[in-house]
């Protein structure tokens, strides 16, 4: 879905579809070249990574495999509340095997930090962390991210996989959403 189908709800266009396209290919370029040769998984975090794992995976040159996790943390609200709970495990076994956690949006870290923890515990050869997004200004823990599509602001973001109240996810581009909507 085009942002202009609900441009009054978004106050900002914050990543477009074309800037996407072109950061995603950059991306599939060097991680492709960083695992050639190498046994690679890419763990999805459901629901939000779901475009960008789509057009990511496409986009690389190499061999992978797929496969996800659900995990809660935000619930319904804006804030992020630091408990994270397994909703969806992998399917895959991850021992000795190269992992690459791809995930749309770094927002306190917390979800992140905890899920590379996790599955460093597992027995992974490696892992690593994707994200298209990355919230700076909102950081409560350092993450190690192998790689970042943009830094952005501390705003309440929706559309390409990012959602509030399971809304605008099919949007093609990043937006900021106006306050009037969640407030
Ligand atoms: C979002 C996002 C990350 C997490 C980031 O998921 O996809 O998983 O929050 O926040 P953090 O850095 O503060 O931990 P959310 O829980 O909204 O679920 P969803 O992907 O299903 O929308």
């Amino acid at each position: 879905m085009n942002l202009e189908t609900v441009k009054q709800d978004i106050t900002q266009v914050l990543v477009t579809e074309e800037q996407i396209k072109k950061r995603v290919a950059e991306l599939a370029q060097e991680i492709g070249k960083k695992y050639a040769g190498k046994d690679l998984l890419l763990v999805g975090v459901l629901k939000g990574a779901v475009m960008f794992m789509a057009d990511l995976s496409r986009a690389l040159e190499i061999p992978a495999q797929m496969d996800w996790m659900a995990v809660s943390s935000y619930g319904s609200g804006t804030v992020s509340s630091g408990v994270v709970r397994i909703l969806k495990d992998l399917d895959a076994d991850v021992l000795g095997r190269h992992v690459l956690i791809v995930e749309d949006i770094i927002d306190s870290g917390l979800t992140l930090s905890w899920l590379a923890s996790n599955l460093e515990a597992r027995g992974a050869a490696s892992v690593e962390i994707v994200t298209l997004l990355r919230k700076p200004d909102a950081a409560k823990v350092e993450v190690a991210v192998a790689w970042v599509g943009f830094d952005i602001p501390n705003e309440f973001v929706v559309g390409y996989g990012l959602d509030y109240n399971e809304n605008y996810r099919t949007l093609t581009s990043v937006g900021i959403l106006a306050p009037a909507v969640y407030s």
